[in-house]
C-alpha cells in the first residue's frame, strides 16, 4: 500500500446496550404521559439505563469491535470518542479506553458535537488516515445520559437513552468507508436545545452543577433537524456526483421517527432503505447512529459493496451527511469475553437517586 491511502475502511464494529429497560409505562408511573403520546409522537417505545459509567459501555462496545475486526487494541494508533455526557470533564474518555485496551502512547481524544458526536468523530479519524498521520483508528459513539435528564420534565424524559458502539478503521487502497461528508453547525441555534447545569458556567450562577434544566424548543429543533439533515446529504452525495438513487440504506440518527420519515421524503429515499431501531431505544444522541449500524448488520440489511447515508443532528445545532462504502465482509472475525459487570437493578431503581438531585 502506498504511503497515502485512498481509504479508512470499517474493519470491525461493536456494540454495548446496559440491560435495564425503561419503557414507556415505566415513565407513565412518575410523569404525565402515556405510551400512546409517546410512541406516536416519537416512534419509541422504551430505551436503556446505564448502571455504570460511560467508560465501561465504550470499552465493552471497544473490545467488541476490535475482536471483529481481528485487531489486537495494542496495535491501535488513534482513538476518537464521540461523546456529550462525560465521566470526567478531565481526563477525557479516550485516554481510559487507551488504557484499558492497551494501546499505549496512542493519540486519544473525545469529540462533544451533542448527538453528531460519533459522525464528527468518523470524519476525523478518517482524515487522520488518509492523511498518514495514524494507520489506524478505534471511533466510538456513546452516552451515559440517564443522570443528566430532567426526570421531572416530561418533553425531556421520554426521548432519550443510554448506549453505546464502536467501529475500527484501517487505512486501505481500496475505495472503502467514509467516502465523502458535509459538517454543519446552524450557531444561530444554539439556544433551542441547551442543558443547564452542565458545566463550569453555572457555578457563577449559583445552581447546583448536576441538576439540570433543559432548554428545549421540539418543534424548532425539528424543523432545523430535517433541513440540515437534507442538506447535508444532498451535499455529501453531489461531491461523488451521485444521487439518493443510489443509496442502499439510510443509516439515521435516531431521534423520532417523525424526523426520519421527513428526512427520507426530503432526500428522496424509500421508507424500506432505512434502518430504524428508535423504538428500542430512545435517542441515545451520539450511540444512535453506530448501534444502529451494528443491528443493520445483525439484521442482514447491508450488503457487500454497499452505498450507506448517514444523516445526523444534534445540539448546536450541529448537522451531517455522511456517504460510506462497505466492504466485503458482514460478519465479524471474532467475539470478545468482555461484558458489563452483573446487575439486576430495574432502571426505575437506578433513575431513584437522579430524580432524588432534582427534588433536594
Ligand atoms: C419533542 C416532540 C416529540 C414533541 O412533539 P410535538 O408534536 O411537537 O408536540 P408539542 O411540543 O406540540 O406538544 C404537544 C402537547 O403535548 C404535551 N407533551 C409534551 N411532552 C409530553 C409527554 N411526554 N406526554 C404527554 N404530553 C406531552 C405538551 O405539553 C403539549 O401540550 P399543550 O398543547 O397542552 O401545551 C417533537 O417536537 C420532537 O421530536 N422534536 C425534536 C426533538 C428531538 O429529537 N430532540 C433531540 C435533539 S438531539
Amino acid at each position: 500500500m502506498s504511503t497515502i491511502p485512498r481509504g479508512a475502511a470499517i474493519v470491525g464494529w461493536g456494540k454495548c446496550l446496559p440491560p435495564a429497560v425503561l419503557t414507556n409505562a415505566d415513565i407513565a408511573t412518575f410523569l404525565d404521559t402515556s405510551d400512546e403520546w409517546i410512541a406516536s409522537r416519537t416512534g419509541i417505545r422504551e430505551r436503556r439505563v446505564s448502571h455504570v459509567p460511560l467508560g465501561e459501555l465504550m470499552y465493552v462496545a471497544a473490545a467488541r469491535a476490535l475482536a471483529c475486526a481481528g485487531v489486537d487494541g495494542r496495535t491501535i494508533e488513534l482513538i476518537v470518542c464521540g461523546t456529550t455526557s462525560y465521566d470526567d470533564q478531565a481526563p477525557n474518555v479516550a485516554s481510559g479506553i487507551q488504557r484499558r485496551i492497551g494501546a499505549e502512547g496512542c493519540a486519544a481524544m473525545d469529540v462533544n458535537t451533542a448527538c453528531t458526536s460519533f459522525l464528527y468523530s468518523l470524519s476525523t479519524a478518517t482524515a487522520m488516515i488518509k492523511s498518514g498521520v495514524v494507520k489506524n483508528a478505534l471511533v466510538t459513539g456513546g452516552e451515559v445520559i440517564s443522570p443528566f435528564i430532567d426526570w421531572t420534565d416530561r418533553n425531556i424524559a421520554v426521548l432519550f437513552g443510554d448506549g453505546a458502539a464502536a467501529v475500527v478503521l484501517q487505512a486501505t487502497d481500496r475505495e472503502e468507508g467514509l467516502l465523502a461528508e458535509k459538517l454543519g453547525c446552524y450557531g444561530e441555534s444554539r439556544e433551542i436545545l441547551r442543558v443547564h447545569g452542565m458545566g463550569a458556567a453555572y457555578a457563577h450562577q449559583n445552581r447546583v452543577i448536576g441538576r439540570t434544566e433543559w432548554q428545549f424548543e421540539g418543534q424548532e429543533i425539528f424543523k432545523k433537524a430535517v433541513h440540515g439533515m437534507a442538506l447535508a446529504c444532498g451535499e455529501a452525495l453531489a461531491k461523488l456526483g451521485k444521487t439518493s438513487a443510489v443509496v442502499d440504506l439510510v443509516v439515521p440518527h435516531q431521534a423520532n421517527m417523525r424526523i426520519i420519515e421527513a428526512v427520507a421524503r426530503k432526500t428522496g429515499v424509500p421508507m424500506e432503505k432505512v434502518f430504524t431501531n428508535v423504538h428500542r431505544y430512545g435517542n441515545m444522541s451520539a450511540a444512535t447512529i453506530p448501534v444502529a449500524l451494528c443491528e443493520a448488520l445483525e439484521e442482514n440489511r447491508v450488503k457487500p459493496g454497499a452505498l450507506l447515508l448517514m444523516p445526523s443532528f444534534g445540539a448546536g445545532l450541529t448537522f451531517t451527511g455522511h456517504v460510506v462504502r462497505w466492504g466485503e465482509r458482514l460478519t465479524p472475525l471474532g467475539t470478545s469475553p468482555v461484558e458489563l459487570p452483573d446487575s439486576n437493578r430495574s432502571a426505575l431503581d437506578i433513575i431513584t437517586k437522579y430524580r432524588a438531585i432534582k427534588a433536594a
